[in-house]
């Protein structure tokens, strides 16, 4: 089988959305990124993208997303230009994304992209002459995140179609939940519990996919009275940026805190996971739980995923 085939037509060059992606693609990157553990492991990397750059425009703080990608094209190899503060660049002079989008596809191979606008990544990727990956665009998407938390959860159970999915904190806002649940609807998961305040509730669009697809949903407030049913319980931060009234997310930002009582309730075989950074929605004393992924493992899979991801895009 041809694999670069089936990625570059997968693709159709750009991770816009999860929605870019094909189940069988799955497999095939999560096997590149077991190569790419072995590689890191052994060797520390090699030199398969010499010669190729990465442009890294952010426009919206980041650490892990930012140096993981950065750290990806280093490691086979890579150049990069990295942009982590472009408002700060010729775009505070008015300049559009169009216009960037045809600057850095003439520098770079390869755009990751990073923007406060829900849409922007797609409005730039149909501008740009080179792939664009989404790395978060506001309240809509964050797919690569999506691939390496289903990769990580794919290394814990044989199969992931029977598995009940546990997602917390503000699933309104949040693009990390909203790539993961379209991903997971993908994967053929049925079973999800929904907990956040009535305020943060998941889109509607969302709720739509799951049970037009069979699936079974469960929205509550309270976790304690559900968690015990989660096999993976994906706790996320109330997103500040996305508030207009401060005193609405002071209230609502430890509205469900994760703390060692809470993990009592929860089964021995489930997965803690956090996309980071966490605020103090769960509290530091479950860390050395070892259901707790958010450091142990998510953020290493972040690194061979997006490994994977550049070189089964850029090494034709
Ligand atoms: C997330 C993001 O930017 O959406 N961070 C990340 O990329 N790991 C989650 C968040 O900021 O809450």
């Amino acid at each position: 089988m041809n694999i670069q085939i089936i990625m570059n037509n997968y693709f159709k060059k750009n991770l816009v959305s999860v929605e870019d992606i094909k189940r069988e693609d799955v497999d095939v990157l999560f096997n590149r990124a077991d190569e790419m553990k072995r590689l890191v492991e052994e060797k520390g990397g090699d030199e398969r993208l010499k010669n190729k750059i990465l442009a890294a425009l952010f426009y919206e703080p980041s650490s892990r997303t930012f140096s993981s990608f950065i750290t990806a094209m280093q490691r086979l190899g890579g150049g990069f230009i990295p942009f982590n503060g472009m408002a700060n660049t010729s775009v505070a002079k008015g300049e559009t994304l169009e216009d960037t989008a045809k600057v850095f596809s003439t520098y770079a191979d390869i755009i990751v992209f990073r923007h406060p606008e829900k849409g922007s990544s797609s409005q730039i990727a149909r501008t740009s002459s080179v792939p664009v990956i989404n790395a978060g665009d506001g309240i809509g998407e964050h797919p690569t995140q999506a691939l390496l938390d289903t990769y990580t959860i794919s290394k814990h159970f044989t199969s992931l179609n029977s598995l009940t999915i546990g997602m917390i904190g503000d699933l309104l806002n949040g693009r990390t939940v909203h790539s993961l649940a379209k991903l997971f609807v993908k994967l053929g998961i049925k079973n999800f519990i929904w907990v956040s305040p009535n305020l943060l509730k998941m889109p509607e669009e969302i709720n739509n996919l799951v049970t037009r697809n069979g699936g079974k949903l469960v929205e509550t407030e309270m976790l304690a009275d559900v968690i015990g049913e989660m096999d993976v319980i994906y706790d996320t931060r109330v997103q500040k940026e996305r508030f207009t009234d401060i005193a609405v997310y002071e209230k609502l930002k430890l509205a469900c805190v994760i703390n060692q009582d809470v993990m009592k309730k929860a089964k021995k075989t489930a997965l803690l996971m956090h996309p980071l950074p966490r605020v103090g929605e769960i509290s530091a004393e479950v860390d050395e739980d070892p259901r707790a992924l958010y450091f142990r493992e998510q953020i290493r899979n972040g690194l061979y995923v997006r490994m994977a991801l550049l070189d089964l895009i850029l090494n034709k």
